[in-house]
């Protein structure tokens, strides 16, 4: 079990949605012995910024900078590039950006990663619609298809663009995984183990599904985050998806 609890690992992405960074990375040293990856988003990287991703590296997690970049291609790019010499080995676009913004973005990580020395390589995820949108939101800025044929249209440019894979609801999958085969990679929030509580979620599958679907990364926040015990909240994760690994 040992083996497969580790594979799964490489496949959980633990979201640390704090304020602060004090208890951020209270949590984070709690759950090092369980968990790989973190990601970190927007909210706190704001207030904590790169100082706090070196704590994150220096405690040993491999992270995943969630800030959704969407600029003109030289912004993006640049900002690609010192995510990746931060560390970042995955980190997020829009993928509305755009042809061009989207060849730049993986150019810079790629760069950023080479100039640091880091020894990864480091993946664009590209989103596609962001899964608050319905398809009146979609009309509203013009966008006539379907909320289906936009995430598909988006993520083959993104993937012909150089990213690496996207950002999907677990929804989407049936959707994306025939249509965009590995390496390509696919990333699912809205995962709730069985009996967990959804939250803000509407959609929500649990990880033995994401997993059987073809996500390749699982990110889940509060269902470890809000447990009375974390390390046994994300043992429990871990040991639904090794064993829907093994299927
Ligand atoms: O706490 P929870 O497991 O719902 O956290 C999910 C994480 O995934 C949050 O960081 C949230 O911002 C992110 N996310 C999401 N739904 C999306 C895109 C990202 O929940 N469509």
């Amino acid at each position: 079990m040992t083996d497969a609890l580790n594979a799964a690992r490489d496949r959980l992405v633990f979201a640390l949605d704090l304020d602060d960074a004090a208890d951020a990375l209270t949590v984070a040293r709690d759950l090092r012995s369980e968990l790989r990856w973190v990601k970190v988003a927007t909210r706190l990287y704001t207030r904590a910024g790169p100082s706090f991703l070196a704590e994150l590296k220096a405690m040993g997690f491999r992270l995943f900078l969630d800030l959704k970049f969407h600029d003109i291609p030289a912004q993006v790019e640049g900002a690609c590039r010192s995510a990746a010499a931060l560390g970042a080995e995955l980190m997020t676009v829009h993928a509305c950006g755009g042809r061009a913004m989207l060849e730049a973005a993986a150019r810079g990580a790629a760069r950023g990663a080479d100039e640091a020395g880091i020894g990864f390589d480091p993946r664009v995820l590209a989103v596609t619609v962001l899964t608050s949108l319905d398809d009146s939101d979609l009309n509203d800025i013009g966008v006539n298809r379907s909320i289906n044929d936009q995430v598909l249209a988006l993520a083959q440019l993104a993937r012909a663009s150089g990213c690496g894979g996207v950002v999907a609801s677990p929804k989407e999958l049936p959707l994306l995984r025939p249509n965009l085969p590995s390496p390509f990679g696919i990333l699912t929030p809205g995962i709730r183990p069985t009996g967990a509580a959804v939250g803000d979620q509407k959609r929500v599958t649990t990880p033995a599904d994401a997993i059987a679907g073809g996500s390749d990364w699982l990110v889940i926040g509060r269902p470890i985050r809000n447990a009375p015990d974390r390390a046994a909240a994300t043992r429990a994760i871990l040991e639904e998806m090794a064993i829907a690994m093994g299927r």
